[in-house]
Formats: structure tokens, sequence, C-alpha cells
């Protein structure tokens, strides 16, 4: 190709094209041109399986990896803007190392949760982020046995052990905020989940092994061990990984901690069920009794059983606790939701007494959590899976194998179009909607559907959702009836901090108490 021909089309390309097109050293170079620009294309889509998909941030590899750093604390950021720039459509956000392919669309997220789950799968997801058979216990995600129990005997006996929650849930109260005449500040995170594993284990293991300070503390802290232990476990190879357990994480002492105070109780049922059958008298109603009349075979161990009671609080506490704390935050800037709640409350437990069902008509107080779990979450997305095969969506939009993908369950929770003035705290939003429509249970704190997703949706919608609100809903119960409150700093909710993908309440703010004077 002669030096000047190189020049003509450099220079004249774009103008002049149709017309130099015609002389053969240029069309020689052009197609050239075009043979490596297909080659190159086609390397490059067979790198980027996920090309069709639309990404925030960057795409390439390098211009990605920039948008991944700034995600472990604007992942929230980063799914607004793809919401807003790709709504309606499938579009991808980076996480820490891999992309999230967010879905949206409520007809979209119909598809995500009736997918088989050997095609998009929960399980497999969770084993992997956290190493479950590793780190809590090796049956624990084959054998599910303690979700039908959450789902099925938890839920059901519910308005049976409401009593002993209620009843847990004020002691608590009582021990860990004074019911002074002046003020008394409180770090509120520490506080509530104290609070909320002594209730919640009166319902799990029953007195009276709820309040004893050690084992409670076993399970408080397991969260965060497990949490720590995952950063070590994912630096290693698969085979180094059950020696990096022992050696390495405070995971097995945990494990043999709980299992010093569980053992003792379990080899006490089991010795009554050995010799009265397995509906002796005065056996006691809670998921340990229930545990050891599922389990079966090698499940009826003692550690076996502990690695469930574990699993459940590791499921249950900070969950609860980080959405109970985002609630109290708005209660104590905002004092004036008090009265309203405290007249509702008089009203309905003056008709009704302290029940489940009375629970249920406190539209006010109902709708509080679930505004606050609109507003604030404690998961920027849900209804997260892993694609184990290729999946595509009746629109066509392919997802290969080995993706992840979530709900936009920040952005959805914001939208304007689901939720007018979706960026402001309106703690009765939803009562003011039942008002005017009678027992539908729609806007319920419970109640999931494509456009509130904070409990995830559909198969494996949080099954504890349901004990979760009693027991939230018998605390802020009792504390407004009980105590007034303020932020330390008034009128000023503690910000939210994001990390990762959970939007994690105020960790080290404080909450004032008193006497409820009024
Ligand atoms: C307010 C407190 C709670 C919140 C916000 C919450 C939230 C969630 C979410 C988002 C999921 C995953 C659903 C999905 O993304 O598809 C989940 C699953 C789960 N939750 Fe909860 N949860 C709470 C309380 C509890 C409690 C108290 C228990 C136990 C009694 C519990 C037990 C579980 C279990 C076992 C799963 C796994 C379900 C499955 O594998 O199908 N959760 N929860
Ligand atoms: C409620 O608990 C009792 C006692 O453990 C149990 O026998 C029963 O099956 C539970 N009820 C339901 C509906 O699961
Ligand atoms: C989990 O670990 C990460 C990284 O080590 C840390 O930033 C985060 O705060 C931890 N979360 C919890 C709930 O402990
Ligand atoms: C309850 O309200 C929702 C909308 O707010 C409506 O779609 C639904 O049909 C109602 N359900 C009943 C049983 O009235």
């Amino acid at each position: 190709m002669s030096s000047d021909s190189m020049n003509l089309s450099l220079s004249n390309l774009n103008y002049s094209l149709p017309f130099r097109f015609k002389e053969p050293p240029l069309t020689f170079s052009w197609i050239g041109f075009a043979l490596i620009a297909t080659v190159l294309a086609l390397i490059f889509f067979k790198r980027d399986p996920y090309a069709h998909i639309p990404a925030v941030g960057g795409s390439g590899m390098i211009s990605s990896y920039f948008t991944a750093k700034k995600s472990y604390n604007q992942f929230h950021e980063l799914l607004s803007i793809g919401y807003a720039k790709y709504k309606n459509r499938i579009y991808r956000v980076p996480d820490k190392d891999r992309w999230n392919i967010i879905v949206s669309r409520p007809d979209q997220i119909e598809e995500l949760r009736k997918a088989p789950d050997d095609v998009l799968s929960f399980n497999v997801f969770i084993n992997e982020k956290l190493f479950v058979k590793d780190l809590m216990g090796p049956t624990l995600v084959e054998n599910e046995y303690h979700i039908g129990i959450i789902r099925g005997q938890l839920t059901k006996n519910l308005s049976h052990l409401f009593d002993d929650l209620r009843e847990e849930v004020e002691l608590a109260m009582d021990d860990n905020i004074p019911l002074t005449e002046y003020w008394t500040s409180l770090h509120a995170y520490s506080t509530m989940v104290q609070i909320i594993a002594r209730a919640s284990n009166r319902i799990f293991v029953g007195l009276p092994l709820c309040r004893n300070t050690e084992y409670l503390q076993v399970n408080i802290d397991y969260t965060a061990n497990i949490n720590k232990s995952r950063d070590i476990l994912i630096r290693m190879p698969a085979f180094l990984r059950p020696l990096a357990v022992k050696l390495l994480t405070t995971v097995p002492k945990s494990i043999a901690l709980a299992g010093k105070h569980l053992g003792p109780i379990i080899k006490e049922r089991q010795a009554k069920i050995d010799e009265y059958g397995p509906d002796y008298p005065d056996k006691p109603i809670d998921f340990l009794s229930w545990a050891m009349d599922e389990a079966t075979g090698e499940e009826r161990g003692i550690p076996e059983l502990t690695n469930r009671v574990l699993l459940v609080n590791f499921a249950a506490i900070h969950t609860s606790s980080m959405s109970f704390t985002h609630a109290l935050y708005h209660l104590a800037a905002e004092p004036h939701y008090l009265q309203p709640m405290r007249d509702e409350i008089e009203a309905v437990i003056a008709k009704e007494g302290w029940t489940k069902v009375a629970m249920t008509k406190m539209h006010k107080l109902d709708s509080f959590f679930r505004e606050s779990q609109r507003y604030n979450g404690i998961s920027f997305v849900s209804l997260t899976r892993l694609a184990l095969k290729d999946f595509t969506f009746s629109d066509g939009t392919f997802i290969p194998k080995g993706s992840l993908l979530s709900a936009a369950t920040y952005s959805i929770h914001r939208d304007e179009e689901k939720y007018p003035d979706g960026d402001k705290f309106d703690g009765f939003r939803f009562a003011k909607i039942r008002a005017g429509e009678g027992l539908n249970t729609t806007h319920q704190f419970v109640n999931t559907s494509p456009d509130y997703v904070p409990f995830g949706h559909g198969k494996h919608a949080c099954p504890g959702r349901f004990f979760a609100a009693n027991e939230l809903k018998a605390m802020m119960a009792y504390l407004v009836l009980n105590y007034d409150v303020k932020m330390e700093n008034e009128g000023v909710r503690p910000p939210n901090v994001a990390a990762a993908l959970s939007c994690i309440p105020d960790v080290t703010a404080h909450v004032m108490f008193r006497r409820r004077r009024l």
C-alpha cells in the first residue's frame, strides 16, 4: 500500500468515503480495517457476556473497576443512576468483584421469584457468600428443615406464644432501658440488640436460657464472627478452607460455647422424650423442641442442633435489631409521632387486650415499620439469586450461567410513581392508605409485592417476618406507652451508613429515654 493512499484514507475517510471507496488501494485498506474491527469485536463480545445489558459507570475492564471501587459506599447511588436511566430495563451495577444484574420492572421481579431453584438459586448464593457449609455447618444448606419450622410451627403458633413474647419484651426493656424521671442517654444499637436477642430466644430456646448473658452474647457476636471469617476464607482455595476455619477463625469456639449451653438442655429434653414419649407433659413450646421433633438421623446430634439454633439467631438478631433501630431513630428525631401512636395503641388495647390480633389492628404502628423498611430497609437489594443455568427473561434478556441477579430494592422503594414524595419519611403513609380501605391488608408491614421487597418476595421471602413484625411491634408499643424518647442531638436523625449492599443505622448514636410524662 502506498503512503499516498494511506494519507488519503486517514484524512478523508469521513466525508469522501463513497467516492474514494471506488479506488482499489483504498478499498483494500477499508476492507482490512473492517476485518480487523470485526475480529476485535468478536473477541470483545466473547469476553463480555454482558455486552447486551446496559452498565452503570464504565463497562470496560478498567472503567468498571473504578466504578466498583465506589460501590462499597455508594452502591445505592449507582443503583439509582441505573434505575433512572434504564428504568424498566434490566441493567448491571458493578459490585465489589462482579456484576450485579439488576431487575426493577414488576413483571420481571415476578419472573425472578418464580424461576426454579435449580436455575436461579438463593441457597447457592447464600452458601457462596457466607461459606455456610464450611463455617456454620455442613448440612445446613442441603437440609433446610428450620425454614419449614419458622413458616409452620413458629408462625402458626404466634397467637399462642404472644403472651410469652410480650412478657420477655417487657422484662428485657425494663432491664435495659431504665424507667427514670430524668433523661437517660443510651447507646441505641447495642441496647436494642440485647432486648431482641433475649426476646427472640424466649421463643427459640425458652426459659431460663433466653436470659443467660453468655449464651445471648455468643449469638449476638456470631454474625460479626461469620462476617470476619468469611473475609479470611474468601482469599483461600477451597481445599484449605476447612483447615482455615479451625486454625484462623473463632467460629468453632462460638459453636462450642453455644453447645455448652444448649447441650444439657437437649439431653434433658431427649431423656424426657425417651421416657414419656414425644409429647411429654410440660414440653416447652419453642424452636428447639420443634427442631428436635423434626430432626432425623445425624441432625439429632447436639452439634447439629446447636448449629441450627445459631443459624436461626443469625437470621433473626441483627436483621431485627437494625430494623428496629432504623424506626427508633425516626421516632426519636420526630417525637410528634408518639402521641398519635399512643392514642391508637391505647384504644386497641382497651378493646382487644394484649393479643396478636390487637397488633394487627394498630395500623399507625404497623405503618411506621413498613415505612421505615421502605425508606431505609436494611439492604439496597433483595431477591438475590445466582444463575446455575442460563436464563432468559420473557422480554428476551439473556442471563448467562454464573450471573448474580438482584431486585433494585432501594430504587423501587424510592420510585415517585409507586410512592409519592418517596424521598420523605412519612411514618403514617400506609395507615393513611389503609384508612380508606377497611380491612385490606395489602399495605401491612409483612405483605410483600414487586413494589415492596424489604423481606424479598415469593418462595424465599423471609419466613421469619411474621415473628419479627410481632416482636418489633410489641417492643415499639411498650416503648411508646411507657417512655418518652428523643435524640441526644434533638430533632436530628443520625444518617444511615452505606456498607456494600447494607443500609446500616448509625451504630454509634445515642437516644434519650425517660419515663413517660404525658
Ligand atoms: C425485620 C427483620 C428481618 C428482615 C428485614 C429480614 C429480611 C430477610 C430477607 C431480605 C431475606 C431474603 C429474601 C430474598 O431476598 O428473597 C430473608 C430470608 C430469611 N429470613 Fe429473614 N429477615 C428478618 C427477620 C428474620 C427472623 C426473625 C427470622 C427467624 C425467625 C428470619 C429467618 C430467615 C430465613 C430462615 C431466611 C431464608 C429463607 C429461605 O432460604 O428461603 N428472618 N430475611
Ligand atoms: C404449635 O406448637 C405445638 C407445640 O409444639 C405443635 O404441636 C403444633 O404443631 C404447632 N402448631 C402448628 C399449627 O404448627
Ligand atoms: C463485615 O466485614 C466487613 C469487611 O471486613 C466490614 O466492613 C463490615 O462492617 C462487617 N459487617 C458486619 C455486620 O460486621
Ligand atoms: C386492596 O387494595 C389494593 C390496592 O391498594 C387493591 O389492589 C386490592 O384489590 C384490594 N384488595 C381487596 C381484597 O380489596
